[in-house]
């Protein structure tokens, strides 16, 4: 099943609050609809919003009551203002939403309104389908990376869930599992969320990959002791120098892993790579509601203390000579990223 698609004139998505304890599917009827999914966090994961917005954008398009092409894209463009304010460390989202919009301009002058509200549902769909097209291609790549026997640490939710089939960094670990090699999965369970405890352990169960959740703390001890071989993980957005702003807790793993000499992988598609931003100082990051953090109960009570403040930032920035090598869907880059990003690119 597709973790985002479109069935009956609406947009459907895996409701992922929900997992691992049941797998339901929340329809979406309208863009603001889709907007409140992605800021919910019903959906996530980078290649996974950028689709829902997309879809969002085709939502919209039913929505808006335009008779002219250029009313019709100033009610897109007011919809995409809302999508592209849900959530703002994912450079997919603006990258999908400005695909949708720029593909609308170009057909205006030719399409009647309802040609481009259908035109426009295709884009979408059609993005839909390329997503696990790319997928596939980074995880084969990235497979050629793992030895059979090998365990690795991966953190936050990666796969399919974070992406419309497949994932990055654990479609990697995946495609490696599907093609015999025996791999062994240490999951950070990926505070505050806890996507990797619930979401990746949950695919994990599914593909049938053997893998123990740990908690974010002990990755150092596992790598120290040398009992991991490589560290998988996503990215959010990559800049032009190879900096990876990736979920939190991403650069204190990438740090272990280089003091003891573990290669780090980020896994991204090519809609991920930003090279308008020249490192990672400039990538946004989210910082999210302190209740994340603070409403972590243990044994059925609360943890913090009632009157305890939290920080939340939702991602880090990992500086790239932490990274060993970033697996695109065009192949393996790696350093100088300055350079290879760019011509992997073009
Ligand atoms: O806050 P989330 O769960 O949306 O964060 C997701 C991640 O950080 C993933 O690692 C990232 O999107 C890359 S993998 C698709």
């Amino acid at each position: 099943m597709r973790t985002v698609f479109w069935e009956d004139n609406s947009v459907k998505m895996i409701d992922q609050r929900r997992l691992p304890n049941a797998l339901e599917i929340l329809t979406c009827q309208t863009h603001a609809q889709v907007a409140h999914a992605i800021t919910d966090m019903a959906i996530r994961g980078a290649p996974a919003i950028g689709v829902a917005a997309a879809f969002g954008l085709a939502l919209a398009a039913r929505e808006s009551s335009a008779r002219t092409p250029d009313d019709l894209l100033a009610d897109l463009r007011a919809a995409s203002t809302l999508l592209l304010s849900s959530r703002p460390t994912a450079v997919n989202l603006a990258w999908a939403v400005n695909k949708v919009l720029r593909f609308t301009f170009s057909e205006s002058e030719t399409l009647s309104t309802q040609a481009l509200r259908e035109r426009i549902l295709s884009e979408a769909q059609r993005l839909a389908d390329e997503d696990v097209d790319i997928n596939q291609r980074m995880a084969r790549h990235g497979a050629d990376l793992i030895a059979d026997g090998d365990t690795v640490i991966h953190h936050c939710n990666t796969g399919a869930l974070a992406a419309v089939d497949w994932g990055t960094a654990l479609g990697v670990i995946r495609m490696a599992h599907e093609q015999g090699k025996r791999v062994h999965v240490l999951v950070d369970e990926t505070r505050p969320r806890l996507q990797g405890a619930r979401l990746t352990a949950w695919e994990l169960e599914q593909y049938g990959i053997s893998y123990e959740i740990i908690s974010d703390n002990m990755a150092g001890h596992f790598l120290k002791t040398r009992q991991v071989q490589k560290v998988f993980f996503g990215a959010d957005r990559v800049a032009a120098n190879g900096d990876v702003a990736n979920k939190i807790g991403t650069y204190m793993l990438s740090l272990a892993a280089h003091d003891n000499d573990v290669p780090a992988y980020a896994v991204v598609p090519t809609s991920t790579i930003d090279l308008s931003l020249a490192t990672g100082d400039l990538i946004p990051i989210e910082e999210r509601d302190a209740d994340e953090v603070l409403g972590l109960e243990f044994h059925g009570e609360r943890v913090a203390p009632v009157n305890a403040k939290a920080r939340n930032p939702a991602f880090d920035v990992t500086p790239n000579r932490l990274i060993s090598a970033i697996v695109t869907d065009n192949g393996i880059v790696r350093p100088p990223y300055h350079l290879n990003l760019s011509i992997i690119l073009h």
